[in-house]
């Protein structure tokens, strides 16, 4: 029956101008039957990508280095700043000595090393290097500031939920003070009390837990260790995901952090999740079979799995590396995490 043509066209009419809406008109647009994602899969290319680190180094005024991120921008958002549904993954640019200034934010945001040794991420007064493979985490409202420190232009992988918090409208941002020469003096502090797996520091106080990892910094090299170790699953995987010590749940209550280890020749079981995922390639070349699409993928390229939609990874080379961050944890507590394998 066409809208026009209803016998009810009269009451829908008085109801809709008096600021109602007939349930009996709407349930089919208010109430799809599964999610659909705006955006299809889409791969940036490291080698597309490569020249506007040169450029942006060179171009971009002294006053906005601070900021010298580039971000994925998938053109299904109709120009907003958006990677996938409720993320953003960029790469950020420092040449020798810049030094991004100190701010915090209700934003849960990663950095993980491609091309960054030398640089050094703080948080909340303690040092992270940003080595080849190492994770740092900029938690919700602590202080974090960047410096490239060595001698070569660096360049790592960041990802947030600004999209997400944005969508919340539960944005607060404090800017640090440039002045500040305290903030950069500070060595790697309490980091040190969460470098050993398994152990934890005995305390007579109760601390709260506050809804992320005590732990910022995950060196690539421990990563890489485990994963040498670990048995690969049915499939010839080797995953693992990255843990907040005191819970071991999710490293923050918006963001999931994870490493595949790929084997040539084997391919991921195709899954599905309600959650999104960006995945950067750390090494290796391969493709992934993502809904309809096939994404052929080189080191540091960076592709997107959109929620609800199956994704199979295969490495081409002899072993491939992806470094997976999502929107899971959100799901998860709110009850929609749902998984489905093909
Ligand atoms: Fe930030």
């Amino acid at each position: 029956m066409s809208p026009t043509d209803r016998p009810d066209r009269e009451l829908i009419d008085a109801l809709e101008a008096a600021h109602y809406h007939p349930l009996w008109t709407r349930y089919r647009a208010i109430t799809p039957m599964k999610p659909a994602a705006r955006d299809n899969p889409m791969l940036w290319r490291w080698r597309d990508f490569a020249p506007f680190t040169e450029r942006a180094a060179r171009e971009v005024p002294i006053e906005d280095v601070e900021r010298r991120a580039i971000i994925l921008a998938h053109p299904a958002f109709g120009g907003a700043t958006v990677t996938t549904a409720n993320l953003i993954a960029a790469f950020t640019i420092l040449e020798p000595g810049d030094h991004a200034v100190p701010h915090r934010h209700t934003t849960a945001a990663i950095r993980f090393g491609t091309r960054a040794a030398g640089a050094v991420t703080l948080v909340n007064g303690r040092r992270c290097a940003m080595n080849e493979g190492d994770l740092v985490l900029t938690p919700p409202m602590c202080w974090h500031g960047h410096i490239n420190e060595g001698r070569e232009r660096t360049v790592w992988f960041d990802a947030a939920n600004i999209p997400f918090i944005c969508g919340m409208d539960a944005n607060f941002f404090e800017p640090g003070s440039r002045g500040d020469t305290a903030f950069w003096k500070v060595d790697e502090g309490d980091e040190r009390l969460y470098t050993g797996s398994g152990l934890e520091a005995l305390r007579d106080e109760p601390h709260g837990l506050q809804g992320h990892s005590p732990k910022f910094h995950y060196p690539g090299d421990v990563t890489r260790r485990l994963l040498d170790a670990m048995p690969r699953a049915a499939d010839g995987q080797r995953s693992l995901r990255y843990t907040n010590p005191e819970t071991g749940g999710p490293v923050m209550a918006t963001l999931d952090c994870q490493y595949t280890r790929l084997v040539a020749g084997a391919t991921t079981r195709a899954r599905r999740a309600t959650h999104n995922a960006v995945c950067l390639v750390v090494s290796g070349d391969g493709y992934s079979e993502v809904g309809d699409e096939r994404i052929e993928w080189h080191q540091h390229d960076v592709f997107t799995v959109p929620h609800w939609t199956l994704a199979a990874h295969t490495a081409r080379s002899a072993e491939a590396d992806l470094f997976i961050v999502s929107d899971r944890p959100v799901f998860e507590a709110l009850g929609l995490l749902r998984v489905e394998f093909e």
